[in-house]
């Protein structure tokens, strides 16, 4: 017997498609009118920075109010209490300034709530990794046969592609304990941290000093391998970082390949940020070498415009043994040891994992490979165009010249700490909130850090911002 339809009243409407439909047209609006506002009415806030306790007291009081709300309204709240990355003036982290089509591909998402742990809960989405995870194999060169699948996120997809290089070593698990890896002193951290849930012992996790450009060294691969050998360490893995996060070096592929294969060892490549460079003919060669590595991983949450967390866990044909975890779970495979692709959680860490692939099978399929490298070749030129306009101003300083959109650079003042000023200026661009930059510490200083992630973003931004940075310093020095 079902229960009366007034009982349930509240379940009912929110399941009702009607509802449904009024506020998404709404919901979709909201959205269109800040884009079209943004790209109309010239350079607004891209963050009106609040103090963490009081964003928890705005956040506090409208959870505590009994008027009724709508997700309309509720999303005018939340976008009024958010950074804008659709604005011209977000130059922070590397996270995307995400197609307003994945706008719709997330609705979707969240209404099919299709997942790729076993095939029958996410039949398309099974088979649309697949054929994404070939395509993107082929332009890295890799051998036909290359496999792979979409993790939640580069620091999922550096631990499971670590897990199984170490699988795939063939080092027995009691020798586990001298297991170490080789990686860039610059590396992202994830790659340490995944180390470290594996139970690879700090003292085993090899940093390699990097040069001036902030590149690994390959010149002292060699003598770091013979120095773990002799100290009883069995080293399994280099990683090469394509590129680094806090000021995008490259990494020399081609050597650490030739390296990773005399010694037979296995060879990760972190292009979480940098790996989208393969759709460009201009900045490809940044990447050369990738297709001798053993695997790699590329964010499409980052410089290919989807919402997170979704990546590219790609192993190259041949070298990679399956069944990394070979889980045992009856209720959802027969045969624990058979690679079965469409069963994706036989190789990822998550069981439950979202259809995020949706976001991109769809950018490929409306938009082709053209729009990553138009993404690519316009971000990383603003960078480049960046730092010719720092080079040319007498109080402005770059870290290193930029090999991609990530650009370190600093103010020079004419007298005080160089640091000090660097930080207030930092604080200053936050409170005045036109543009969001982030800072990073080069060698023990501090610099500012800009990620041009947003492709709107023009010449007319990158000088507004060198002249917001000259107030700031200009106000600190004469303080009213
Ligand atoms: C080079 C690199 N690797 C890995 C990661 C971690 O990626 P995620 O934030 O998707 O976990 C980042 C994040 O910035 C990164 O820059």
């Amino acid at each position: 017997m079902r229960t009366s339809t007034s009982k349930n009243e509240i379940l009912l409407n929110a399941y009702s498609a009607d509802c449904f439909k009024k506020e998404a047209q709404k919901v979709i609006d909201i959205i269109a009118n800040e884009l079209e506002n943004i790209q109309t009415n010239g350079l607004q806030n891209t963050i009106d920075r609040k103090l963490p306790e009081e964003q928890l007291a705005f956040w506090s009081e409208e959870f505590a109010s009994t008027g009724s709300t709508s997700l309309s309204q509720l999303s005018e709240k939340i976008m009024e209490h958010s950074i804008h990355f659709h604005s011209k003036g977000y130059m922070g982290h590397q996270v995307a300034v995400t197609l307003p089509v994945t706008a719709l591909t997330s609705a979707l998402i969240g209404y099919m709530n299709n997942c790729t742990t076993v095939y029958e809960l996410g039949m398309a989405g099974n088979a649309m990794e697949k054929v994404v995870i070939s395509h993107m194999a082929e332009k890295y060169g890799y051998d036909k046969g290359a496999t792979g699948f979409v993790a939640s996120g580069g620091s999922m997809g550096n631990l499971t592609a670590l897990v199984t290089a170490r699988t795939s070593s063939g080092v027995e698990e009691k020798d586990y304990h001298r297991l170490a890896i080789m990686v860039s002193e610059e590396a992202h951290y994830s790659v340490e941290r995944a180390a470290k849930i594996m139970g690879i012992a700090s003292e085993n996790i090899i940093k390699i000093p990097t040069d001036k450009s902030f590149a690994i060294r390959t010149d002292l691969l060699e003598s770091y391998y013979e120095k773990a050998v002799a100290d009883g360490k069995t080293v399994f893995c280099v990683i090469g970082c394509a590129c680094t996060t806090s000021v995008g070096a490259h990494d020399n592929l081609e050597q650490i390949g030739t390296f990773a294969e005399k010694h037979n060892i296995g060879f990760h490549v972190d292009g979480a940020h940098g790996g989208a460079a393969i759709f460009s003919e201009k900045y490809k060669y940044l990447l050369k070498g990738i297709e001798r590595s053993d695997s790699l991983i590329v964010d499409f949450h980052k410089m290919m415009m989807t919402p997170p967390l979704s990546t590219a866990v790609i192993y190259n044909a041949g070298h990679r043994k399956i069944n990394e975890f070979s889980p045992k779970a009856a209720y959802l495979w027969q045969d624990q040891l058979s690679e079965e692709w469409w069963n994706s959680a036989k190789h990822t860490l998550e069981c439950t994992k979202p259809l995020t692939i949706i976001h991109t099978y769809a950018i490929m399929r409306l938009y082709g490979d053209e729009i990553y490298r138009q993404n690519v070749d316009t971000l990383y030129d603003l960078g480049k165009e960046f730092a010719e306009l720092i080079k040319e101003e007498p109080d402005m300083e770059l870290a290193i010249d930029p090999c991609s959109n990530i650009v370190c650079f600093r103010y020079v003042p004419d007298h005080g700490n160089i640091n000090e000023t660097n930080k207030i200026i930092a604080e200053e661009l936050l409170k005045d909130g036109t543009y969001y930059t982030t800072s990073t510490a080069i060698r023990g200083e501090f610099y500012l850090r800009v990620t041009l992630m947003n492709p709107l973003t023009d010449t007319e931004e990158l000088t507004g911002l060198l002249q917001k940075i000259r107030e700031a310093a200009n106000k600190h020095n004469n303080p009213e």
